[in-house]
């Protein structure tokens, strides 16, 4: 596809979506600089990963490497981490402390804000060799990006028409980002999944509610039937999803019974699985509520194991997840390791998880060579997107990820619905 080339959308209000659109080489080259170093914020870390001075970390945002730290007065920078020299990558380790950063190769030296602050034998030695009158290090940083944080959860951005963070979340995103974050973070473990699809697919499979007891046959069985209560919450221009569902009986604690809980009771060997220990104030009712936001973040909340997933393209054909669980500093231990067991529920090789994994290589297998074809989304109907569902069955999320998608690449068709 060329940059003046349209996705052909069969529908203005994105409800067939082409398959090509997983599998284009070119398409998947406009991402990066039109998504992911466009005018978006993306996820780029928890605050409370790095939190003493010179403590850093790396995460790709797209395709881009990219370093955060702290510096000794306690602000957060990040850039990319790709030497300004021969382009190695500088900071090769996932985290650690440091007061610069150098470069292994030729040992080229940035500061915590990316500046070049050290070039070895830039002079030569005995007044030969070294670099040219003009060189100057100024001219040489590390690519800087704007970082803001937002209740513990840092964001970046690489473009200055990005509009104010809260405004690209949205009132009900930063509203449930806010009592999701209700103290003092603590980071409690890792991990890390790879899958065969497009970062695209699994952006969709976050917001598509309609599979969640479906697809996740746990689910079905045990805990939320496709008949629990639920429904969707998206941002005024549809890019960020929370979607959520409300098993009955879930917030009486302690739990009275298993019965009260788990469905199938019979054959539900251990109920802590699916315990809930209030958290988060009387008057939140959501058992699980994921919130995805554009272009690269899930965060989850499935029943008391809280985690973040940062979506790493890597190719058309491939994805990296990195996942961050945490809890908080006044958690007890019991409630860290309750955190950290659940995790076997929407984690990378959960109880739920482990099957979206599985769609999205079947999706992506069959469509491979058959990008003619077409994919459909009607449930939650068609036409103009709303901001509010009140069912489970719906992938209007869908719909309003395509539409904020087509915008930023230039690709909407004739009398988009945005
Ligand atoms: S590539 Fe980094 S110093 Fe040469
Ligand atoms: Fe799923």
């Amino acid at each position: 596809m060329s940059e003046t080339q349209s996705i052909r959308w069969p529908r203005n209000d994105y409800s067939r979506v082409p398959n090509s659109v997983y599998h284009d080489p070119d398409l998947y080259e406009l991402e990066q600089r039109r998504i992911f170093e466009g005018p978006v914020w993306m996820y780029l870390g928890l605050d409370a990963e790095i939190p003493n001075p010179g403590d850093f970390r790396t995460a790709w945002l797209g395709t881009n490497p990219v370093v955060y730290n702290r510096d000794a007065e306690g602000t957060v920078h990040a850039f990319v981490n790709l030497c300004a020299h021969r382009g190695a990558i500088v900071r090769r380790e996932l985290c650690g402390n440091a007061q610069d950063h150098v470069c292994v190769y030729h040992q080229w030296c940035y500061d915590p804000t990316g500046a070049l602050v050290g070039v070895p034998f830039a002079r030569g030695i005995a007044g030969k060799g070294g670099v040219s009158k003009e060189f100057r290090r100024e001219d040489h940083a590390l690519r800087k990006l704007r970082v803001e944080n937002f209740r513990g959860i840092l964001f970046a951005s690489f473009s200055d028409e990005t509009v104010p963070l809260t405004e690209y979340l949205g009132p009900v995103i930063t509203a449930h980002l806010t009592r999701l974050m209700h103290g003092k973070v603590r980071i409690i473990g890792y991990q890390r999944q790879k899958m065969r699809g497009n970062w695209k697919a699994y952006a969709e499979n976050t917001r598509d509610q309609y599979h969640g007891s479906l697809l996740h046959k746990f689910l079905g069985t045990f805990f939320t039937k496709t008949t629990t209560l639920g429904g969707l919450h998206m941002d005024p221009r549809h890019r960020h999803s929370l979607v959520y569902s409300t098993p009955a009986k879930t917030f009486d604690a302690p739990l009275a019974t298993k019965a009260d809980l788990v469905h199938n009771v019979d054959s539900f060997a251990d109920e802590r699985v699916l315990r809930f220990i209030p958290e988060f104030g009387a008057d939140y009712e959501y058992g699980n509520a994921i919130c995805s936001l554009f272009p690269n973040a899930v965060f989850q909340q499935i029943r008391n194991n809280l985690a973040t997933r940062q979506i790493r393209p890597k190719g058309t054909d491939s994805l990296e997840l990195l996942w961050t669980i945490f809890g908080f500093e006044d958690d007890d231990e019991e409630l860290r390791k309750h955190r950290l067991m659940q995790m076997n529920l929407g984690g990378p090789a959960g109880f739920v998880a482990s099957e979206d994994g599985e769609a999205i290589e079947l999706v992506h297998k069959a469509t491979k060579d058959r990008r003619d074809t077409v994919s459909l989304l009607e449930m939650g109907g068609t036409g103009p997107l709303t901001e509010f569902a009140p069912t489970r069955m719906n992938e209007l999320a869908l719909r309003g990820f395509w539409s904020y998608y087509s915008e930023l690449m230039g690709t909407e068709p004739p009398n988009a619905i945005r």
